[in-house]
């Protein structure tokens, strides 16, 4: 089973960025993080981090026949795209949405999420935790669970 975790905007300045809101975990050791949840739940998984929605948008097209399923933190453009649940949709593969925090306790603009309806479930505000979430879901799905 082949997951592709997929990082959105400003997600790769983890660590420096706004450390009161998003924590002082960096891009380079939550990538570390979810290596080793991966490995214990025998899953392989690859990365993808772009500031660009049309590269985003590229990427979920050329998943499928090479993952199995996606893990995306589509970060500010999940209250703003179109573009990327839709890329989700016409891929079919089953998606899983993460946030590090809660963006249902943020500014109202962060509320709305365009992209959690294109996911079968969101996980948001268990910091790098809900990657970890995301994978256990992603297996259970694949696994037919
Ligand atoms: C985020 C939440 C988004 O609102 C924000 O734009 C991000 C990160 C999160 O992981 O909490 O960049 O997706």
């Amino acid at each position: 089973m082949n997951i592709l975790v997929i990082n959105g905007p400003n997600l790769n300045l983890l660590g420096v960025r706004e450390p009161a809101v998003y924590g002082r975990t960096t891009y380079a050791e939550l990538l570390d993080m979810i290596r080793a949840w991966a490995a214990e739940l025998d899953l392989s998984v690859e990365f993808f981090q772009s500031n660009h929605e049309g590269a985003l948008v590229d990427a979920i097209q050329d998943a499928p026949g090479q993952y199995d399923g996606i893990l995306i933190n589509p970060a500010a453009y999940t209250h703003t795209s179109i573009a990327i649940p839709d890329a989700l949709r016409a891929v079919g593969l089953p998606a899983v949405e993460v946030h590090l925090t809660d963006i249902t306790r943020r500014e109202p603009f962060r509320r709305i999420s365009y992209t959690a309806p294109a996911c079968e479930i969101t996980y948001a505000g268990l910091g790098p935790e809900g990657y970890k979430k995301g994978l256990e879901y992603l297996k259970r799905r694949l696994a037919g669970r």
